[in-house]
């Protein structure tokens, strides 16, 4: 959980929100992409990755104002434009009380999900730097998103093939969640990455949990191993880069596919700390 103090958050300015629509069908958890326009005349947005949003806490909370961030999942606007609309993903939070065992919902991740067109928000921002696309378009991508962790990969594969035209390297989403009507953008609702299904060298993976274990998240780590040799190859060329987004605790998941591709520990730690020291390897993680 990042703490505000470590954020410098003295530009606060406001977003109004223009739409705010549920991504996943009514029996799943809810996810609603929201669209916020901003009116922020310095705001950088090519190159930024999260935003950060303020709620008021209910009264029993320490701290009367909450901030927390959300991958920006889209961005929309002319660069003279005063304006700007921005797009996030957010998925409606609970957590469980450890002493008490009762479900409280998350503050922010709620009050954004209950915004509706004309309400205002309060924002900071942006934080960090966005997936960077290589200059090089021979060059080989592979992403791994769970749940929200596809909100970043949007504007990065919208990226690759408005910039770009043709992307020449290989291209590999694995996009993970807990069904299949939760995979976000890509479920029966919403076919926003079937938009990049014809590119010659895009292929995406989809990986839904297994029926009894509904709660875990999404064997990435089969999916990944499933192409062990494609992406050991990949691996070794110098102009491969990987990038993965999501919820934390899917991070060992991840590394132990890639040990078990890479044959050992000592081999995955080579590998992976040439991508680190090349910046080939990018993460975003909560
Ligand atoms: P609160 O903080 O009270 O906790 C609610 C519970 O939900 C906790 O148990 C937490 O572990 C869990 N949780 C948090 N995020 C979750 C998620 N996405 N899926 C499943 N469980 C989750 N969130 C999002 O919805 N979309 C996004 O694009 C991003 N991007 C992002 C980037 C970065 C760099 C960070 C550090 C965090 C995110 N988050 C996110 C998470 C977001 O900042 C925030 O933590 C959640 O919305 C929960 O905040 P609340 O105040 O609602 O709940």
């Amino acid at each position: 959980m990042p703490d505000i103090t470590d954020f410098d958050v003295s530009q606060k300015f406001t977003g109004v929100v223009k739409r705010s629509d549920r991504i996943t069908p009514d029996d799943q958890d809810e996810v609603r992409q929201i669209s916020l326009e901003i009116n922020h005349r310095n705001w950088v947005y090519e190159d930024a990755r999260n935003i950060g949003v303020f709620a008021r806490a209910p009264k029993e909370f320490g701290s009367p104002i909450l901030f927390r961030l959300y991958s920006i999942a889209g961005v929309t606007g002319l660069e003279n434009d005063k304006k700007t609309r921005l797009e996030i993903c957010v998925k409606r939070c609970f957590y469980i009380d450890e002493v008490n065992g009762e479900k409280y919902p998350g503050v922010v991740s709620n009050h954004l999900c209950d915004l509706k067109p004309g309400d205002t928000v309060n924002l900071a921002g942006p934080f960090g730097v966005a997936f960077r696309v290589p200059e090089d378009n021979t060059a080989n991508l592979i992403m791994i998103g769970q749940g929200t962790g596809i909100a970043p990969f949007r504007p990065f594969i919208a990226k690759l093939y408005q910039d770009f035209g043709e992307w020449n390297g290989k291209v590999l989403l694995f996009h993970g969640a807990r069904t299949g009507m939760e995979l976000l953008y890509m479920n029966d609702e919403k076919k926003d990455l079937e938009n990049y299904y014809d590119k010659k060298t895009f292929e995406a993976i989809k990986v839904i949990s297994a029926r009894p274990h509904f709660d875990e998240p999404a064997p990435l780590d089969s999916a990944l191993e499933q192409k062990k040799q494609e992406l050991w190859q990949l691996l070794q060329a110098p102009n491969t880069y990987v990038y993965v987004a999501g919820l934390r605790k899917t991070q060992d998941q991840i590394n132990s596919a890639f040990v078990n591709i890479a044959g050992s520990i000592e081999k995955w730690s080579l590998c992976k700390a040439d991508l680190v020291a090349d910046k080939r390897w990018d993460e975003i993680l909560y």
